[in-house]
């Protein structure tokens, strides 16, 4: 990519300057469980999470600007606009899950908002609240009450980036939901432009920034499936993993049956097929 400098690795991205507002971000296969990066590759993986994320962007725009310039044909890539990252993972909640449920289970409440009593694990929520992280730079993100989220970025903007961030969760899980999945939660990420407009960026509403649930087995009272990575996890545990690094390898019939929980969440959301993406990218944006 002689046009592109190569400025950054994600856990999952590879990030090259186009120029001095113009970013490339290439979805790698990689996938991580435990958060662990896996040594086997998921094939596609990263053309889904890049084509979800632009139909999201795409049906998104009323709610809030977003970042995505183009997607380029190799179904993996989207050159952005570069923006200056807020210091804060802006999450939103329905139901109780993860982290959510940890501390709720601890406290009875949730970044500062106090839940009903007797939830039980993955309950839906009276409503979606917003629940704050910091961006570890190591480790875990961990979560944040209104009043630190507020030092980080400021009362005014993180008001309005609490309200588009529940905006845009209200939008994208009732959608998903017509169509079997559940959207558990959601992390965004948002930044400033050059003139200072809050603006969406990086990837969004995808398996890998939320919990999909499918709807048809949703239980409340013990852990859901996820949509996508039950494969692995499952696989990791039967063989007594630690979930320190080294991951395992995954076998030929994992690494297909992920693949397939990928395509079908994008089938299923954009009611497109993967070949017809895969034939022409931006076919997701229209
Ligand atoms: N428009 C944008 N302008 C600037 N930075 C962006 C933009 N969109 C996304 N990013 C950043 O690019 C990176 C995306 O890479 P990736 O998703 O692989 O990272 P990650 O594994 O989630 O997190 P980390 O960067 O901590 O490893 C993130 O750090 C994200 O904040
Ligand atoms: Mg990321």
């Amino acid at each position: 990519m002689p046009e592109a400098v190569h400025v950054a690795s994600g856990k999952v991205r590879e990030i090259f300057e186009l120029d001095s507002e113009r970013l490339l971000l290439v979805a790698s296969d990689r996938i991580s469980t435990f958060d662990v990066v896996l040594p086997t590759d998921i094939p596609d993986k990263g053309r889904v999470l890049t084509g979800l994320s632009g139909f999201w962007f795409a049906r998104t725009r009323e709610i809030v600007p977003n970042h995505l310039l183009a997607l380029r044909e190799d179904g993996r890539s989207t050159e952005a606009r570069r923006l200056s990252m807020l210091p804060i993972e802006c999450v939103v909640r329905g139901y109780l899950a993860g982290s959510g449920w940890k501390d709720y289970s601890a406290t009875g409440e949730v970044c500062g908002h106090r839940l009903p009593e007797a939830l039980r694990e993955s309950d839906r929520l009276p409503e979606p609240i917003f629940t704050p992280a910091t961006k570890a730079q190591t480790g875990h993100d961990e979560n944040i009450d209104r009043e630190r989220a507020a030092e980080l970025v400021g009362g005014e903007l993180l008001a309005e980036v609490e309200r588009i961030s529940l905006e845009l969760y209200r939008a994208a899980s009732e959608f998903a939901a017509e169509r079997g999945i559940l959207i558990a939660d959601t992390k965004f990420e948002l930044g400033l432009d050059a003139e200072g407009t809050l603006t969406l960026g990086d990837e969004a509403l995808t398996p890998d920034s939320s919990r999909f649930w499918p709807a048809d087995t949703y239980e409340p009272g013990r852990p859901q499936p996820s949509f996508d990575k039950q494969y692995v996890r499952d696989y990791c545990e039967s063989l007594g993993w630690d979930k320190t690094p080294p991951g395992p390898e995954l076998p030929p019939e994992v690494v297909e049956g992920t693949r397939a929980r990928y395509v079908e969440a994008f089938e299923r959301l954009t009611d497109l097929t993967f070949d017809d993406y895969l034939a022409e990218p931006e076919a997701v944006l229209s």
